[in-house]
């Protein structure tokens, strides 16, 4: 670390594991960089129930751990024995699949004399713009705003230092992922609804269908449960009739139009000139590039993770671990799963 780094990270290979609902994701990082990054998604597992299992969830964990974690250390060249610590999501999330990453990698400490430290999952999500991949490597500045955006949080976190979050701003009802999802089964695109909304919204009118876009008066709120009940409604009437890439094309609007106007308004009333978006969600493309183009007309900063980073994955979580570190976080083999958990305290 230089005195110029915008926060201190641990200086040598890090192994990291996540499996807090339902993707299998080990991740090596030195510093900053991402060697390596493997994901294994239950998607097409859950797909079957249109929605997450957790009994389902923690067995296939158990079946992909073992072989995620080699692939990333091959991948990364660097061997186990070159790994200089161990950091793992242990909270919140679902409590039997996140056992399955959390046993693997008080294993994994215990048999090579590693340190470990326990990551919060939205600590991770909030650190994954600053993780470099490829050509992404962008610095935060302090204080900053997250907005994530995923299955289950819709949350905005101000940022006043490195490891520092205040919850100014959340959903009062659905979460934004939740929002596409529900939309997407009323329409009948199946599950995981965003990526299908998303793509069959590429070839739909945004403007064919009026859909409610709720705008709390509170800057910082947000509320997604009427946009699924009109969903519901314009099915009903339209009936056979719909034109299902335009109801997918105007679903996706409203509920980016809120985020977009939203963000950027609470980015305002905390006068910070830099959002990084993260979660599930940041990687839908009408999202990133209306607030990439609002932002920058507003004289806001958005940065957000590249694709890959913005769903479930070990990467994010390595860097937030890396950083817990390197401020002299450690856990021992006691270390609990949780399955709600505030942000994580100050460093
Ligand atoms: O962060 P994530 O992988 O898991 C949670 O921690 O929840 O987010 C999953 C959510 C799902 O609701 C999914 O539909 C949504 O992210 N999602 C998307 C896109 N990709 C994933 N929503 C809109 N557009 C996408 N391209
Ligand atoms: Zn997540």
């Amino acid at each position: 670390m230089t005195d110029s780094a915008p926060f201190p990270v641990w200086p040598g290979p890090v192994l990291a594991i996540e499996t807090s609902c339902d993707e299998t994701s080990a991740a090596v990082l030195v510093g900053r960089t991402v060697r390596a990054n493997i994901v294994s998604s239950q998607v097409d597992l859950h797909a079957q129930w249109g929605g997450v299992v957790p009994e389902a969830a923690a067995r296939a964990h158990v079946e992909a751990i073992l072989p995620v974690i080699e692939l990333a250390l091959r991948t990364s060249e660097i061997p186990l024995e070159g790994i200089t610590a161990i950091v793992v999501t242990n909270r919140p999330g679902l409590v039997g699949a996140l056992s399955v990453g959390v046993t693997a990698a008080k294993t994994l400490a215990a048999v090579r004399g590693l340190p470990l430290v326990g990551v919060h999952h939205l600590e991770g999500h909030m650190m994954s713009p600053w993780a470099w991949v490829d050509d992404h490597a962008v610095d935060p500045v302090y204080p900053h705003l997250g907005l994530i955006v995923s299955g289950g949080h819709t949350e905005l976190v101000l940022v006043s230092a490195p490891g520092r979050y205040e919850l100014v701003g959340e959903t009062l009802d659905d979460a934004a992922g939740e929002a596409f999802d529900k939309s997407a089964r009323v329409l009948g695109l199946g599950y995981p609804g965003g990526v299908a909304i998303a793509r069959i919204a590429e070839n739909g009118n945004p403007q064919r269908y009026a859909l409610p876009r709720a705008l709390p008066k509170d800057p910082n709120h947000f509320s997604f449960s009427g946009l699924k009940t009109a969903v519901l409604r314009l099915v009903e009437k339209e009936g056979a009739g719909i034109c299902v890439p335009d109801a997918a094309a105007s679903a996706q609007a409203a509920i980016t139009d809120v985020l977009v106007q939203k963000a950027l308004a609470s980015a305002d009333y905390h006068n910070v000139r830099q959002l990084a978006v993260v979660g599930g969600v940041a990687a839908n493309t009408r999202l990133r590039t209306e607030l990439q183009r609002e932002g920058a007309r507003r004289g806001i900063a958005v940065v957000v993770p590249p694709p890959a980073l913005c769903t479930d994955n070990a990467a994010m979580i390595g860097l937030a671990g890396s950083f817990r570190l390197a401020t002299g976080s450690r856990d021992g083999l006691g270390l609990e799963t949780l399955p709600n958990a505030p942000l994580p305290p100050n460093p």
